[in-house]
């Protein structure tokens, strides 16, 4: 896995926040080069989105999906249908995606290009069973894997808690000075950097995976709260 990153600064990252009744971060990355936009888990609102990229002057080309929740692709296929778009999604994440266009898998490891942006795969299972991260230069785009001080849940079809440790303990090989984007603004911020997050949010900073475990299964039941703001490692200790 590449987690190195250069000094290019070939794109742009911006942002919706708070889209639709789940209120979702739809991230869109401008490619300055060759004027093109990749939009990250468009939902709600497709007409918007197009609008906004138009506007600017660049033509939407890409859908990069991070896993098959439906806040996160409901407006996929009328993206797709209004501008050609070609769809991305983790190869493990098909057998649960309900859309009709027709889409390419990617899989860890695989690079994919926006103009003279390169994003890498990191898949992160966990959240579903095939969702992934997209590592840009600066950037990493990361769904509902990881929140400010939280992380998505892993109780729906596809989730899975020992997976998503794993999953984890590989985010927190990623830079600290790369800038995180999540599917949802459920923390006491919404910028941050994994360097942040490596100190202040317990799902990276639970070592052991029974540990990892309790935890989970302890917020799920009720036992332990929901973590917006930065914990410190005694008190992740002291919910465990
Ligand atoms: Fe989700």
């Amino acid at each position: 896995m590449k987690l190195k990153k250069n000094n290019k600064n070939s794109y742009k990252i911006e942002s919706l926040h708070h889209v639709g009744v789940y209120e979702n971060s739809i991230h869109f990355i401008f490619d300055h080069n060759s004027k093109t936009c990749a939009i990250i888990d468009p939902a709600w609102d497709a007409d918007l989105f197009i609008q906004k990229i138009t506007e600017k002057g660049y033509k939407l080309t890409d859908v990069w999906l991070t896993h098959w929740h439906g806040d996160h692709v409901n407006a996929a296929d009328e993206i797709t249908e209004k501008t050609g778009a070609k769809i991305t999604i983790g190869a493990n994440e098909v057998p649960y995606l309900e859309i009709n266009s027709e889409i390419t898998t990617v899989n860890d490891g695989d690079i994919i290009s926006l103009g003279d942006t390169k994003a890498t795969v990191i898949n992160t299972p966990g959240h579903t069973a095939g969702g992934v991260c997209y590592l840009l230069d600066h950037d990493l785009i990361v769904g509902d894997t990881l929140f400010v001080y939280g992380a998505g849940h892993c109780s729906a079809p596809g989730g899975n808690i020992d997976a998503f440790f794993h999953s984890m303990q590989k985010l927190r090989k990623v830079d600290d000075d790369i800038a995180l984007h999540c599917g949802h603004d459920y923390g006491i911020k919404i910028s941050t950097t994994m360097g942040e997050q490596k100190n202040g949010n317990a799902f990276l900073m639970i070592d052991k995976q029974e540990d990892f475990v309790r935890y989970i299964n302890g917020m799920q039941q009720g036992l332990i709260a929901y973590p917006t703001d930065a914990v410190t490692k005694k008190e992740i200790e002291l919910m465990l």
